[in-house]
């Protein structure tokens, strides 16, 4: 059974992983507003892969004997000028969620619970990931820069980004 340090934590990463999903469709809804299409699609499927983070967790949790508590989930912006805007808060957003996960890890140590740690690495590998592709989707933005046509091209490219369950879901299915 889950110790009850961490089965909190990690209701707490369940309502940040569901509040990086409501970010994202806000994100979303913004750009659909705008006429950007593809950078709403880019959004609308990374709100489909948080939500699919906090099932991983809220998986794990009745699977170790954990409760799931959801807790009211706060507030998100809904306004962004730019893709660019909304790219560099996307990397913000994202190593704040690195370093939830990292401390989660580190707390699975001192709770001496190895099953916690070893479904974190996961997370750990997902979050490096997730920062890099923000990172490169930012450098393409500066280099665009105010190029109508540039920001044409990037909204074709990202409209072609397609859903795929993540690993510890599809192997659960
Ligand atoms: Fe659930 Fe984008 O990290």
């Amino acid at each position: 059974m889950i110790s009850k340090k961490l089965e909190e934590a990690i209701n707490a990463q369940i309502n940040a992983e569901l509040w990086s999903a409501y970010l994202y469709l806000s994100m979303g809804m913004n750009f659909e507003d705008k006429g950007l299409s593809g950078i709403a699609n880019w959004f609308k499927i990374q709100f489909k892969e948080e939500q699919d983070h906090a099932t991983i967790f809220m998986n794990y949790l009745n699977s170790r004997g954990g409760r799931v508590i959801l807790r009211p989930i706060a507030e998100v912006e809904t306004e962004w000028a730019t893709p660019l805007d909304a790219f560099k808060a996307t990397l913000k957003h994202e190593q704040v969620v690195t370093s939830l996960i990292h401390d989660l890890y580190f707390l699975s140590e001192e709770e001496r619970d190895p099953a916690t740690r070893s479904m974190l690495q996961w997370f750990i590998d997902e979050q490096v990931e997730e920062e890099e592709t923000a990172k490169q989707l930012i450098d393409k933005l500066i280099m665009i820069g105010d190029n109508g046509y540039g920001l044409y091209q990037i909204d074709k490219e990202l409209a072609t980004r397609v859903y795929s369950a993540p690993a510890p879901l599809a192997a659960a299915e």
